[in-house]
């Protein structure tokens, strides 16, 4: 509760209600009457209105948002710019299908994303991550007219059933679906924190041994990969990983996915993942940040492989022209400021962070590059027992004292404020969760 002597800080969260307020009940009560019980909501909040980084709910209760919508808005919620391209848009022309027509602003939001991959590149729009990787499991099969994938366990990238075959991170995403895409083999994606130095060596051996015992790498279309994996945990690859992968990749003619969906467009500090390797795949796919929350995808690849034939893959709503005005807007915000604010602001943020491990007895590891940071909560931190119960209550915690924040994997909790996020709220976001680490085994 705000102090009275205190100015009003709309730049922090401030709870004026038991949570949840009695508005934000009536809400979920009717939600749960009606919506699909699928939707996994980890605690009530019922957002009314958002601005920046804050959200401030149905009952007036104002809270600081570092999960963005799940890593969607890039640019905060509701930035002036991007409303105001949105609107403008929105007047002159809603929809007329990419797909059959022609307009300008999806031309031009193709060549400023294929400009940002070497090499020509085109460029195929949808509407969610999901669709945009259906689209590359599709193109690759295609451009090699081969059938099998490789993926990582742990990985998301979907959950229609292309890209669910692709995804390996929760038994209940696939439990009752099956038969899946043929042809999809996984291995385990390198985690420092658990298998020390040698994690992307024994990612790497897996393949080299599946090739030996379980699918010829002639049968291989793409390895599909996260360069930081999301879902699983927000999981940062050793140094020099990618690079074998796509030693192995080129050596067998089999192409590199990059899923960027949760990694790309800024977040990581630079405006994809993959430069802080500098290994670049042979087809992007991109969206949750791309639009500042409307819903658009992009799957860029290598124009030579892009080859297919007209009505090979479509979708009515792909690359529609709000959500492009959206993305432009989006792109330009991004350069001019927010994927340098990400990266000074994640660095000051891991600089705070770094010491956790050693002195919170709930905290086993810290992770993360720019504003893409995980934190994994253990019962104890020489067996590295996971804690999903303290990582829930955690998460818990921090709601009631208005900050919003999401798990990751089995037991960890994920950090992907919007990149406009200022120094004094990361402060404020450790603040709360450095208390609620502790309390949690106090
Ligand atoms: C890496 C990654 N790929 C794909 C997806 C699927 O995106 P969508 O929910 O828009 O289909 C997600 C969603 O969390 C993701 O994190």
């Amino acid at each position: 509760m705000q102090a009275k002597s205190e100015a009003v800080r709309p730049d922090l969260p401030e709870i004026r209600t038991s949570l949840p307020g009695p508005r934000a009940r009536a809400v979920i009560e009717r939600d749960h009457a009606v919506l699909s019980p699928s939707y996994t909501r980890s605690y009530p909040l019922v957002a009314g209105s958002a601005q920046g980084a804050i959200v401030e709910d149905v009952d007036g209760n104002r809270f600081l948002d570092f999960s963005a919508g799940i890593a969607v808005v890039s640019t905060g919620h509701c930035h002036p710019r991007v409303v105001a391209a949105i609107q403008k848009q929105a007047a002159r022309l809603i929809h007329m299908s990419g797909t059959d027509f022609y307009y300008e602003n999806m031309v031009t939001l193709a060549e400023r994303l294929a400009a940002t991959l070497p090499g020509p590149r085109r460029v195929y729009f949808g509407n969610s991550g999901a669709e945009a990787n259906e689209a590359a499991m599709k193109l690759a099969r295609y451009a090699t007219h081969r059938t099998s994938f490789i993926a990582f366990l742990g990985a998301f990238h979907g959950r229609t059933l292309g890209a669910l075959s692709l995804t390996a991170s929760k038994a209940v995403q696939r439990r009752g679906f099956g038969p899946l895409v043929p042809g999809v083999y996984h291995v385990p994606y390198p985690d420092s924190y658990r298998q020390g130095d040698g994690a992307g060596r024994m990612s790497i051996e897996a393949i080299e041994r599946l090739f030996r015992t379980i699918v010829p790498p002639e049968e291989v279309a793409a390895i599909v990969v996260e360069p930081v994996q999301g879902e699983g945990g927000y999981l940062v690859p050793p140094a020099g990983f990618l690079a074998d992968l796509e030693r192995i990749a080129k050596a067998h003619g089999i192409l590199l996915v990059f899923d960027e969906v949760q990694c790309g467009m800024g977040r990581t500090g630079k405006l994809w993942a993959w430069e802080h390797c500098g290994v670049a795949p042979d087809i992007l796919t991109t969206a949750k940040g791309i639009a500042s929350g409307m819903p658009l995808s992009a799957m860029i690849a290598r124009a030579d492989l892009m080859q297919w034939k007209p009505g090979a893959q479509a979708s009515t709503f792909g690359g529609n022209p709000v959500t492009v005005a959206a993305a432009l807007e989006t792109l330009d915000l991004l350069e001019e400021s927010l994927i340098e604010n990400a990266a000074r602001v994640g660095a000051h943020m891991m600089e705070r962070l770094a010491a956790w491990p050693k002195r919170i007895r709930s905290v086993g590891d810290v992770r993360g590059l720019g504003l893409m940071i995980g934190i994994e909560l253990v019962r104890d931190r020489e067996t590295k027992e996971r804690a999903q119960d303290l990582r829930d209550a955690v998460v818990e915690r921090a709601f009631k004292r208005g900050l919003l924040v999401l798990g990751a994997g089995e037991n960890a909790i994920r950090l992907c404020p919007p990149l406009l996020v200022t120094r004094e709220q990361a402060d404020f976001a450790m603040d709360v969760l450095e208390e609620a680490c502790e309390a949690v085994v106090a």
